[in-house]
């Protein structure tokens, strides 16, 4: 089953690139830049992830990301990311970035968009991964210092296929970025935002109708309003679960708790994905592991799961036929 998962084509819709900084990675960036840790070993380092909640994740998440300083910086961590998936077989994939992580440590936004899209491009034209880049805001930042990003971003609209949002859920509601989500709309971008991650089901209904959005990330805590849940089965609205953050922040205690399957089988469109796997023990073939391991997800499921990927991806409407045609040659040679 560990090799059907792994050799299974699949899509990964929430990814954020900054979460993909391997220990090992870190520590050779730190030395390249000469910036001091304060951890004396990558074992010290991946001790220290042990998260009670997210905010004590996220501390954590942006003081490695401070490793992070030149173009090549970001194309190496977004390469390594790329290799993983090209091992996992993950065939499209639509990363997130945060901007003002980097912008408000005096690093340019050109350094860092020009660092990640040379890198995805490069993974399209060497390995044929299709993808479309997600920029994400920091909503336990203001709204004005989302606007200053969206200007920023303007002349790179080329490479942003959406805008997203994402840190401190609580005390941080949709309704705070009504504005420059309607903005990024108007110009063209799509949108998602995270939601019913540690927040109520409530901030599901509010990304919908407030901020508009494609796809709701996370969104577990739907399954607390059964009218919510019945519209998104109805509606088509994806959600972009991960298994694997949510156990390690404790939104669920233990996985054998996940409500993924149950999702899955009310309707709503749900799908697998790995969110910051340097920090939460696996990418995209070992959440699906997780799955089997602790929720006994049969093949079957696996493959509607990888189909959903495909299907609520961002993919042109003739590369989404080609994941598709490739998913279910796959599943019918099995
Ligand atoms: N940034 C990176 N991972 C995140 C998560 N799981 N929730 C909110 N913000 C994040
Ligand atoms: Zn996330």
């Amino acid at each position: 089953m560990d090799q059907f998962l792994n050799a299974l084509p699949k899509a990964e819709l929430h990814l954020h690139l900054e979460g993909s900084l391997e220990p090992e990675l870190m520590f050779a960036l730190a030395e390249r830049n000469g910036i001091a840790l304060p951890y004396s070993s990558v074992e010290q380092l991946s001790n220290a992830y042990n998260f009670g909640n997210l905010q004590d994740f996220l501390d954590l998440y942006y003081q490695g990301a401070a490793v992070l300083q030149t173009e090549q910086d970001f194309y190496d961590l977004t390469w390594a990311y790329i290799q993983q998936c090209q091992a996992q077989h993950v065939i499209h994939i639509e990363p997130f970035f945060d901007p003002q992580t980097h912008t408000a440590r005096g690093i340019a936004f050109d350094t860092v968009i020009n660092g990640i899209s040379r890198a995805l491009e490069d993974a399209e034209r060497e390995y044929g991964i299709s993808y479309g880049l997600i920029m994400c805001f920091l909503r336990h930042l203001s709204e004005a210092d989302a606007f200053e990003t969206l200007q920023q971003a303007t002349p790179f609209l080329d490479k942003i296929i959406a805008v997203g949002l994402d840190s401190s859920e609580l005390g941080h509601p949709p309704a705070k970025f009504a504005q420059v989500f309607a903005q990024a709309r108007e110009l063209g971008l799509l949108a998602v935002a995270h939601a019913g991650e540690e927040g109520p089901a409530q901030n599901v209904i509010d990304a919908l109708d407030i901020l508009k959005v494609d796809r709701i990330d996370h969104g577990v805590r739907a399954i607390d309003d059964t009218a919510l849940m019945q519209r998104l089965a109805e509606e088509d609205i994806a959600l972009t679960v991960c298994p694997l953050s949510n156990t390690r922040l404790r939104v669920f205690d233990d996985m054998s708790e996940h409500n993924i399957l149950q999702m899955l089988a009310q309707g709503v469109k749900v799908t697998v994905n790995s969110d910051d796997p340097a920090y939460f023990g696996g990418y995209l073939t070992e959440n699906f592991m997780a799955l089997e391991k602790s929720l006994g997800m049969t093949r079957e499921q696996a493959i509607q799961l990888a189909r959903n990927s495909f299907e609520y991806s961002f993919a042109t409407p003739e590369r989404k036929v080609e994941l598709l045609e490739r998913l279910e040659r796959f599943s019918t040679a099995k």
